[in-house]
């Protein structure tokens, strides 16, 4: 599939909820065809922004600006065409099939009434196969395992074949192995399609394997933001996460890793 390699900034944003502010004077750059991960501690506004940069809550302040435009004179169908967002917690809809999920991803190009179409259909089979589900196709969502499960989403959100796509904590509940074969997954759809990928992840240490960027938020702002290799330092987790921590390379693929750690809990000899 190929798409518009899409960028998207937000100026002085602010957001939250009513009577509370989340995000206050947030500027930042999205770069086009990357991957950016979204890191900082629970509550510091990461779901926030997601759903505020997707238009899916309103600001209290500022400007996001998809490919240049802004988005808020973007009408949502049109929107929707150019940006899916898989949330923290999407609920499993009862009694569908993988395949039924996955053509939901078609409905901002349906019209009224209508149903699928050959292009529809063939886009749908496309992402089944991207994503390694087309003997799984007919399957009921509530009997697959959460990995599949979390594939079968990220096909429903190929299938809306946008150029932009945010998940948030797109690992959560997955064993070390899922999780490796979904972000390996994701960044091979990046590398395939050109799609920029902004994803919220806890552990630091895939934030920074697979993504070209970090976003460290805290308490509502940008604490730092750059390429992930140079981000992550112990300076950096200490403020961020209030925890002590090493950063040494990788021994075999020497990409940095953070250990974090306790001073009292050393092992004595
Ligand atoms: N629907 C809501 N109504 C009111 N306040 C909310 C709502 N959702 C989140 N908040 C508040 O906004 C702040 C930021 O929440 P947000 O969910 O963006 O954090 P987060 O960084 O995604 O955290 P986590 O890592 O736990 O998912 C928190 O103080 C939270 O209590
Ligand atoms: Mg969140």
């Amino acid at each position: 599939m190929t798409l518009t390699v899409s960028q998207l900034s937000c100026t002085h944003l602010s957001a939250g909820y009513p009577g509370q502010a989340v995000l206050e004077d947030l500027t930042l750059n999205i770069p086009a065809g990357q991957i950016t991960a979204l890191i900082g501690a629970n509550g510091s506004g990461k779901s926030t922004l997601l759903k505020t940069l997707a238009a899916l809550q309103p600001t209290q302040g500022g400007s996001i600006y998809l490919n240049g435009r802004d988005i808020s004179r973007l009408a949502p169908r049109a929107l929707a065409r150019q940006l899916a967002l898989l949330p923290q917690d999407s609920n499993n809809p009862e009694g569908l099939s993988v395949r039924e999920l996955v053509s939901l991803g078609r409905f901002p190009y349906r019209r009224h009434f209508s149903g699928l179409s050959a292009d529809d259909q063939s886009v749908i089979t496309l992402s089944l196969q991207q994503t390694g589900l087309l003997d799984l196709a007919q399957t009921d969502l509530g009997r697959l395992s959460g990995g599949q499960r979390q594939r079968a989403w990220i096909a429903m959100a190929l299938a809306q074949q946008t150029g932009l796509l945010f998940l948030d904590e797109p690992t959560t509940y997955l064993d070390i192995a899922h999780q490796l074969e979904v972000l390996q997954l994701l960044r091979q759809i990046n590398r395939d399609s050109r799609v920029t990928i902004v994803m919220v992840l806890h552990d630091l240490n895939q934030a920074v394997q697979f993504s070209d960027q970090l976003i460290a938020l805290k308490s509502g702002h940008v604490y730092d933001s750059g390429p992930s290799y140079k981000l992550l330092t112990p300076e950096l987790v200490r403020a961020v996460f209030g925890i002590k921590a090493v950063v040494l390379p990788h021994p075999v693929t020497g990409v940095p890793v953070c250990l974090p750690y306790a001073p009292q809990e050393t092992v004595q000899t």
